[in-house]
């Protein structure tokens, strides 16, 4: 396994053991979760009982590959413990996510859990937030969320797909927009004024989170944790 995936696996193996038994568990997108998804898998055939709440169909597919039993927020509300990728960190935790544009509902899942369990490898810690900030709209509005956040200083590239011509169209129904804003200096303003704007249903800036976060950052020997 190349040392990258060995990180990531690391971060994951680490988060999926943290889970008790009995607990209602939030499964993020991406590929570091898929490993915490893997371990589970095996700790449920191991005779571990957990429910399951995945952000996307990604994860959801994935879940039931690996034999997770799944739930909804309507019949679990509270979540013991979510565990999520994220594709930058700052010293602070604050976050940028949504490259597999699934972040409002890893935002709904985050919201809910008592504990956010981050897991990523070295790559993305960073000094200050400064990729994209994916931003998901709804179509009627992308002209107008567009202008509006090319205001803020944004510069918007709509998202488009890989195997299908035109904009991703999300769990949700909407379209996303990638915003450049070089290093953004002060996140929690930012993803403010986005979240706030009409017809956007949320921004990839987390940072409302912190307190209850632990970043897990795998490592091709073991895992760093960092936590707020
Ligand atoms: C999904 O929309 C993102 O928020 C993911 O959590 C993120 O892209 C992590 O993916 P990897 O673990 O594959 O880097």
């Amino acid at each position: 396994m190349k040392e990258e995936q060995q990180a990531k696996q690391h971060a994951g193996y680490y988060a999926a053991d943290l889970v008790q038994d009995g607990m209602t568990v939030g499964l993020g997108t991406g590929s570091t979760v898929f490993f915490a998804m893997e371990r589970l898998s095996e700790r449920i055939s191991e005779g571990l009982s957990i429910r399951g709440i995945p952000t996307s169909a990604q994860a959801s597919l994935r879940a039931r590959d690996y034999g997770i039993p799944l739930t909804t927020l309507d019949d679990t509300p509270v979540i013991d413990i979510a565990i999520d990728g994220a594709d930058q960190v700052d010293p602070a935790l604050q976050l940028i996510k949504g490259r597999g544009a699934a972040h409002v509902r890893e935002r709904v899942v985050a919201e809910a859990a008592r504990k956010l369990v981050i897991v990523v490898d070295g790559g993305k810690l960073t000094d200050v937030l400064s990729a994209p900030v994916p931003v998901e709209v709804i179509p009627f509005a992308v002209s107008i969320a567009r202008a509006r956040i090319e205001n803020l200083g944004g510069s918007c590239v709509l998202r488009e797909g890989v195997k299908k011509d035109g904009p991703v169209v999300t769990d949700n129904g909407n379209w996303i927009l990638d915003c450049g804003f070089g290093a953004i200096q002060k996140p929690a303003e930012l993803e403010a004024r986005i979240n706030n704007l009409a017809g956007v249903l949320g921004c990839g800036l987390f940072s409302e989170f912190r307190s209850k976060t632990i970043v897990v950052v795998g490592e091709p020997g073991g895992v760093r944790l960092l936590s707020g």
